[in-house]
């Protein structure tokens, strides 16, 4: 929620930049040609700060983002235990599962695409948060892994929607020991 709140107001405050470059712009739009060499060398030098700032800004958030690479998909295979395979076919309107029973704390891969449109496979937890999701298409198979932490009854949703029973394509899983 923080996070939203945080990325809201930067949107608000970039919008309110953007929005003041447009008035200064039509402010000072009653100027003749030769009036706008001072301009056009602050300008420039604007653009060069900007630019600067740029970099300072993005460079470190690019790197901390990139640290986490890889992402789960690939350090899940070093967790103990074999993989635990899914086929998971959408269907207008359900989900079809080879097996809706698995094991936590040892990696899931849940092999998902669809037999008739696009639909998307999402998956929640018991308090209803999405915790991981690929799209579910026709001709193509997507692998997603994940390794559930905790044990208990989690939702399969349809993220796209599909036609009129959209929100009928709910399927469980059971996280637990077997
Ligand atoms: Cu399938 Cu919405």
């Amino acid at each position: 929620m923080l996070q939203q709140h945080i990325v809201w107001l930067t949107s608000l405050a970039l919008m309110a930049f953007v929005a003041s470059g447009f008035v200064f712009v039509v402010l000072n739009s009653g100027m003749r040609e030769d009036d706008y060499a001072p301009l056009v060398k602050h300008a420039y030098r604007l653009r060069t700060r900007l630019f600067w700032g740029l970099v300072m800004v993005f460079g470190p958030a690019m790197i901390y983002t990139l640290a986490d690479l890889p992402y789960d998909v690939s350090r899940a295979e070093n967790e103990a235990g074999p993989v635990q395979i899914v086929e998971a076919v959408g269907y207008q309107w359900r989900w079809e599962l080879s097996h809706d029973h698995v094991a936590k704390d040892r990696p899931v891969e849940f092999r998902v695409t669809s037999a008739d449109v696009n639909h998307g496979f999402g998956i929640y937890n018991a308090d209803m948060r999405l915790i991981a999701q690929t799209q579910a298409m026709p001709g193509y198979t997507n692998i997603i892994r994940h390794t559930f932490r905790d044990e208990g009854t989690y939702k399969i949703l349809c993220l796209e929607y599909c036609g009129l029973a959209h929100h009928n394509m709910v399927a469980e899983i059971q996280v637990g020991d077997l």
